[in-house]
């Protein structure tokens, strides 16, 4: 979001968990931890003390924040806090299922497949996460701190995993480029949409209790107290194949400028941001850089995809005016992606068997209709925009026979041997609820 200012929200900022409106900040630290909760009783004291500790978006326009704690719960979480059955049965169906139950329909198969994701993801032994984030080492080991008192002497949960992240000194993927500039604008939170991203979105789209882009209220867990400002996370740990990303560039460009050029066409954006729309030719730095600018852009000027290609990352992700089929509004969300591994060494062609990627969260009221659809329908497949079954390059399910279509004049290219350049190493589907809601499930219902 850009451009906010201080003025009275009808949202509850003070209810709704801050990670749901604030900005990681940069530089970046911070670490997820996976809890389970092998007794009801101190899954329920957990979330009692976590109602006094985790922050929410009360001002999250003030930029001075050290750090940010916030917590989601999965299925299996809500049922070992042992929430009653009338409960649980109002939950999403694909919340109830799980992430790794819905492998086959985002795209997870293969190398990607929950059976040979890392322990203990998909298992059903993740049943709460942690999010801590901060603008440095110092500030993280005080929010730290925080989280280690919300479950200290609970004997019954156990720590099952846990995840650092941090933002490289480039500021940029593993890949090399700049991300999570693209994100919606909530109506009602106090941020002013820029002007190429269409009006804010309906806050129902992102905070439960609220109306949608339907006009009608989202379904809602209940009752209220439990659903009322929450909304879900799809957690994903994303491995990425940055040597193999790089060989392909090489071998399907004949010099390092065409190569820079492939990735942006590929990415949508160039490296530091700047939108291929805008920078068609050359990376623009300062564009990249002003957050004033570098979203605000439409594909009106570019219905042929010359510009940037319709099967560009950024671009299928998210179509904005382009000529698709469906519509647009209805599969927003809400990105906070964080890095984790070290960087491959700059011009590196070979994998140096690093763990390296980013675990993506992505916040919506709607699992099915946000993250999934957009994973199955724009990432995995081309025939919205037009591309029949060609993926994303960047992030489909690609196999080795892939290809990836850049419109050009006279002839359009097609590059052809597209392998899996990212690689899902686990992930979860949580549910973020509201602040009271974490009191509600504190008490004994
Ligand atoms: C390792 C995997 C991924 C990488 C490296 C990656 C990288 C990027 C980059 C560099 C951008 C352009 C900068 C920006 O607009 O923020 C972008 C945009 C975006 N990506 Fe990804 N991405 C990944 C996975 C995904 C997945 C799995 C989804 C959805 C299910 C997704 C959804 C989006 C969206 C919605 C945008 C914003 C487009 C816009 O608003 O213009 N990304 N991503």
């Amino acid at each position: 979001m850009t451009a906010p200012h201080a003025q009275a929200s009808p949202l509850q900022l003070d209810d709704i968990q801050g990670i749901v409106l604030r900005d990681r900040p940069s530089p970046y630290v911070g670490t997820y931890i996976l809890l389970r909760v092998d007794d009801p009783g101190a899954g329920r004291r957990l979330m009692g003390r976590l109602a006094d500790l985790v922050d929410s978006a009360a001002d999250w326009w003030q930029p001075e924040l050290p750090a940010l704690l916030n917590v989601g719960l999965t299925y299996r979480g809500l049922e070992a806090l042992q929430v009653p059955a009338a409960s649980l049965n109002t939950f999403p169906e694909e919340f109830r299922q799980g992430m790794a139950a819905r492998a086959e329909f985002i795209g997870d198969t293969g190398e990607s497949a929950p059976a040979r994701w890392e322990p203990p993801f998909g298992t059903g032994q993740v049943h709460v996460v942690l999010s801590l984030l901060a603008a440095d080492q110092e500030s993280l080991a005080v929010v730290l701190e925080r989280a280690r008192k919300a479950h200290a002497r609970l004997p019954g949960l156990q720590v099952v995993y846990r995840q650092d992240f941090y933002q490289l000194s480039t500021g940029r993927t593993t890949f090399g480029y700049k991300d999570g500039i693209g994100n919606p604008t909530i109506e009602g939170s106090g941020a002013q949409a820029p002007p190429g991203d269409g009006p804010a979105l309906k806050a129902g789209e992102f905070v439960l209790g609220h109306p949608d882009e339907t006009g009608n209220l989202p379904p809602m867990p209940e009752p209220a107290e439990l659903g009322r400002n929450g909304t879900f996370v799809a957690w994903r740990k994303l491995h990425t194949r940055v040597a193999a990303f790089r060989r392909y560039l090489r071998e399907n460009s004949g010099g390092p400028e065409q190569e820079s050029l492939l990735a942006a066409k590929i990415v949508g954006r160039w490296p530091s941001g700047a939108p291929l729309v805008l920078a068609p030719e050359h990376d623009d730095p300062a564009l990249g850089a002003d957050r004033g600018r570098n979203n605000d852009f439409r594909y009106e000027s570019d219905p042929h995809g010359t510009l940037c290609p319709h099967g560009a990352h950024a671009r299928r992700a998210n179509p904005r005016d382009s000529q698709i089929i469906g519509d647009v509004r209805l599969h927003r969300m809400i990105r906070r992606g964080t890095n984790y591994g070290p960087p491959l060494p700059a011009g590196a062609l070979d994998d140096d068997g690093a763990d390296r990627g980013i675990v993506f969260v992505f916040i919506g009221s709607h699992l099915d209709r946000q993250f999934e659809f957009v994973k199955s329908q724009w990432l995995n497949d081309g025939n919205f925009t037009g591309l029949g079954t060609e993926k994303d390059l960047l992030t489909g399910d690609n196999d080795g026979t892939g290809d990836f279509t850049v419109p050009q004049h006279p002839v359009r290219r097609r590059l052809h041997g597209v392998e899996r350049f990212v690689i899902t190493r686990g992930g979860e589907y949580f549910f973020l609820p509201g602040i009271g809601a974490l009191r509600w499930l504190a008490d004994d219902n």
